[in-house]
């Protein structure tokens, strides 16, 4: 089974992605933490990515089409994926059908997770990270009992795109290049819409549900 979330920054496709790879043992792939990845690491993509990510602006589409044909090639996609915060452009979604039909894959889900953009920077604003095992924390809702990580006693950090004018900037990026998509899959009949301005677990019932 392979699925695309669609969602706005901030939407909750990281948490849902999480929870649906643990329960169906599909393959997370995130083109936001590859890229994340590439820059801790100083990598010749992650130099390049960097600039365009701190202004919440999209990396192009060549580079996120080449990193995903690699990907979605590697053995442990075979078992099915979920794709998170990729396609992002109706370039990046042609570039998908093109390099699926390669692959001998479909993608059998596309959900658009909803979520109103007040809600999402007071989402924002709040997440902080663990730069060591990546765990996800909130200022407000679900704070780390010191400045360093519960599980790892890694540094927990805000994200450098998390400030205000950047998740703005971000929320315009996706009005204007990622919420075509949501035409674009229904055309194709496999779009389905969830409302996720609720509990994560309970976005994850209704998510459960239609995949059923
Ligand atoms: P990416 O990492 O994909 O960031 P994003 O799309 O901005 O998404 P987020 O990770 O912020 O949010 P999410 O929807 O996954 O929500 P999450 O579950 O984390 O991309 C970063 C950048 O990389 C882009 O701006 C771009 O520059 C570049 N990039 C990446 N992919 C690209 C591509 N394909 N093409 C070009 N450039 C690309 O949740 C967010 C917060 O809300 C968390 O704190 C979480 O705990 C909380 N939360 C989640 N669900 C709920 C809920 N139901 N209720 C309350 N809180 C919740």
């Amino acid at each position: 089974m392979n699925i695309l979330l669609l969602g706005a920054p901030g939407s909750g496709k990281g948490s849902q992605a999480k929870l649906l790879e643990t329960k169906f043992g599909l393959k997370h792939i995130s083109t936001g933490d590859i890229l994340r990845e590439s820059v801790k690491n100083e990598t010749s993509l992650g130099k390049l990515a960097k600039e365009y990510m701190n202004k919440g602006e999209l990396v192009p589409d060549e580079l996120i089409l080449d990193l995903i044909e690699e990907r979605i090639s590697k053995v442990d996609c075979l078992g099915g994926v979920i794709f998170d915060g990729f396609p992002r452009t109706i370039k990046q979604a042609e570039g998908l059908d093109n390099l699926l039909v390669k692959n001998n894959k479909r993608l059998n889900h596309v959900l658009s997770i909803d979520v109103p953009f007040d809600k999402i920077i007071t989402r924002l604003t709040a997440r902080m990270v663990c730069s060591g095992c990546g765990k996800d924390y909130n200022k407000i809702s679900n704070p780390p009992k010191s400045d360093k990580c519960d599980v790892c006693n890694g540094d927990v950090i805000v994200r450098a795109d998390d400030n205000e004018a950047t998740i703005k900037n971000r929320l315009d990026v996706y009005k204007k290049s990622t919420e075509p998509l949501i035409d674009y899959y229904n055309n194709k009949n496999i779009l389905k819409r969830i409302d996720g301005d609720k509990d994560v677990n309970l976005v994850f019932n209704d998510v459960e549900k239609l995949l059923q």
